[in-house]
């Protein structure tokens, strides 16, 4: 390993591109032998005759071969040239065989085992660790795979061409970077199912997994059969193999990862009981399942040039995983969730020594790359995109996209081209939020003259390590405006922010209304305005956006919890009536409503505390929030028994989304019930 940094600015094409890969693996746990056959051609787009660089590491070389004619080659540490004047000026066949150590493999990195079993993990450069060849995202090729093995089942990515007793070969006709490739070798079963795709191809779904695993496998396959009707839905895109595996491993690095037409997943996101998993397992389940599944167009169809881009395919596929759980679940509830998890982790890491911009100018080590910043944040770029040009126009740049760029290694330029090109729309300054890290804060202020409202925002874009001085950015911010009397007087507009300070004016009002900032969440940034714990309690009971409801609703219990535990207060009737609002509102999600009864939690009050100059003391926030518990419990004592009774599933156990939202609910009345009796008491 070097310590020089990789850099972008560096980036040359591959000296010479690969027509075909053809792999045979004779598994033994200490003494794997992997022969490869690689079928080169130098690349037009590179001139003169340079060397061709294959990676290789820890590979024990027992012969290479070019076009038949021995080589004598001497690897170095991490792999081999074959020097640019010793190679044809015309395709060519290289031919290795290496014997590499499964069972010594600890890293999980290449080819290991685990359990007895043959698994792999090639992202980002374990595929160097199998054998030499260019392991750069950007070349491409279609593999074939021979495996040798005694154990019953071999896969590998594609399809199956053909098996005997002690092999199999596999045939993957999609070009494909050597981080996708995949093997699997084990004694496994298969929990199996069936899928008939929009233009009437079928396709066999399996999940592998250790005997005795098979009947934990059913909610892991419904979710891969929605996901892949989703996706032929909402995004037009056709899974395009005859089979779809997936195997379940314990030992993994990665929570799961997306090779061609062979998923490997850690078990904890495959596996799951309805006695014993919970809601969120199943949520978890779905999501894994989702993301993993949609990469086969967003990441392996359209990969990366380099691993720079990984937010190409990273923010896409988070953003089009949280598209699915929200359609499939309570749209609020998954959107204030992503939100929390966005603000704990990544705005964490954006204002902290390891802030990086979604894509990063250089690495040292890319696996230290796979961060909150490149998959959250990047989600999040993907949807004030969606958000700037609107879901139709969205729709059309992501076809042009899947069009223009399918079996391409594709970069962040191409994907703001293909924007550009589909819209009219100049993106050279929303690019900033890809090359700028920092979490921007907004600020804003509001007067009323004469029935004209006007709202003033300033960003601040904080310095971050190696960027002192940033930009403006293109902000989205989704603004509604509420009459004093709660009804909307201006339904859900998008602001486009484009400046360091920048007003919108509203003419016609009656009154001065309340604005509803950044609905949905809708840019990822540090809103800052002064708001009165008045106006906190009427967008909880009035605010028509979920996301600001739930938004208004935490502010306020967290005043109000501030309050009880510096000042001894009583929780006030503002707070207490919004929320039983919230709480009996029949039109409301039972997941959002359950979601909006959750109190501030402890170490989130010791922290608010603490940025507003206090010494947290965790024994008074305790006992003050559980007064604020007692109080809501009491206030909320005339509708609990009722709750209670109406959310009751007397059916079978649903894993299912609406039957875990009244779940949620129920058991959040039954919590409250259990304060006012003073204890628990037998259901
Ligand atoms: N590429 C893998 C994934 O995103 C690694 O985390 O699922
Ligand atoms: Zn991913």
């Amino acid at each position: 390993m070097t310590d020089t940094p990789i850099r972008l600015a560096d980036y040359l094409p591959p000296s010479h591109l690969v027509d075909g890969v053809s792999l045979t693996f004779r598994l033994d746990p200490g003494r794997t032998r992997v022969l490869s056959e690689i079928r080169f051609r130098p690349n037009p787009a590179r001139t003169g005759c340079p060397d061709l660089r294959l990676d290789g590491e820890g590979l024990a070389l027992v012969s290479a071969a070019l076009d038949g004619a021995p080589l004598a080659v001497q690897p170095d540490a991490t792999g081999l040239t074959l020097p640019g004047a010793s190679l044809p000026d015309a395709p060519f066949t290289f031919t290795a065989e290496v014997e590499i150590d499964p069972a010594a493999n600890t890293a999980l990195e290449g080819l290991y085992m685990s359990n007895g079993m043959y698994c792999t993990q090639c992202e980002a450069e374990g595929f160097r660790k199998i054998t030499f060849y260019p392991d750069r995202p950007d070349v491409m090729a279609p593999f074939r795979v021979r495996i040798e093995s005694d154990l019953p089942v071999l896969l590998s990515n594609g399809n199956e061409v053909a098996s005997g007793p002690g092999w199999a070969e596999w045939h993957d006709p999609w070009p494909k970077p050597s981080y996708l490739f995949a093997l699997v070798a084990g004694d496994l079963v298969a929990h199996s199912a069936g899928f008939t795709t929009a233009s009437g191809r079928t396709v066999a779904l399996n999940i592998w997994v250790r005997p005795g695993d098979e009947a934990r496998c059913a909610y892991a396959m419904d979710s891969l059969i929605r996901s892949m009707k989703w996706d032929e839905e909402v995004y037009g895109r056709e899974y395009d193999l005859d089979t779809f595996n997936i195997v379940a491993v314990d030992d993994f690095n990665m929570g799961a990862m997306e090779n061609k037409g062979l998923n490997i997943f850690n078990s904890k996101y495959v596996l799951a009981l309805p006695e014993t998993a919970t809601d969120d397992d199943f949520a978890r389940i779905e999501a894994v399942i989702a993301h993993e599944y949609f990469h086969n167009w967003t990441g392996n169809r359209i990969t990366c040039r380099d691993w720079f881009q990984l937010c190409l395919k990273e923010g896409l596929t988070v953003f089009r995983d949280q598209q699915f759980s929200s359609d499939m679940r309570s749209a609020a509830v998954k959107r204030i969730e992503d939100v929390l998890t966005l603000r704990a982790r990544q705005f964490r890491e954006d204002d902290g020594p390891l802030a990086h911009p979604v894509r990063p100018k250089e690495y040292i080590e890319i696996n230290n790359f796979y961060t909150a910043t490149v998959y959250e944040k990047g989600a999040e770029l993907i949807g004030m995109l969606k958000r700037l040009v609107g879901d139709e126009a969205y729709a059309r740049a992501l076809d042009l996209y899947f069009e223009r760029h399918d079996g391409q290694a594709a970069t962040i330029e191409d994907w703001l081209t293909v924007f550009e090109h589909a819209t009219g729309r100049d993106l050279a300054q929303f690019k900033l939020w890809y090359s700028e890290a920092g979490t921007p804060r907004l600020k804003v202020s509001d007067r009323f003259e004469e029935g004209r409202y006007t709202l003033e925002f300033e960003q601040v874009n904080p310095p971050t390590p190696g960027q002192p001085v940033k930009q403006p950015k293109v902000i989205p911010v989704a603004v509604g405006l509420l009459n004093p009397n709660g009804d909307e007087v201006l339904p859900t507009t998008v602001l486009e922010m484009t400046e360091p300070r920048q007003s919108f004016t509203f003419e016609g009002l009656g009154a001065r209304p309340v604005p509803s900032i950044l609905r949905g969440f809708s840019a990822p940034v540090v809103l800052e305005r002064e708001t009165s714990p008045e106006e906190r309690a009427f967008l909880l009971a009035h605010d028509t956006d979920p996301f600001n409801k739930w938004e208004a609703g935490r502010a306020l219990a967290k005043d109000v919890l501030a309050r009880m535990v510096t000042e001894g207060a009583q929780p006030g009737p503002d707070w207490l009536e919004a929320l039983a609002r919230v709480a009996v509102d029949e039109t409301l999600d039972p997941a959002f409503r359950a979601l909006a009864l959750r109190l501030p939690g402890e170490d989130d009050m010791a922290q608010t505390l603490h940025a507003a100059g206090h010494v947290p003391d965790p024994a008074r926030i305790h006992a003050a929030r559980e007064r604020m518990a007692g109080a809501l419990a009491e206030r909320l004592e005339p509708e609990l028994g009722a709750l209670i009774e109406t959310l009751a599933e007397p059916g079978p156990f649903s894993p299912g989304a609406r039957a875990a939202g009244r779940r949620a609910l129920r058991l959040a009345a039954l919590g409250l019930v259990t304060r006012r009796d003073g204890g628990a008491r037998a259901e």
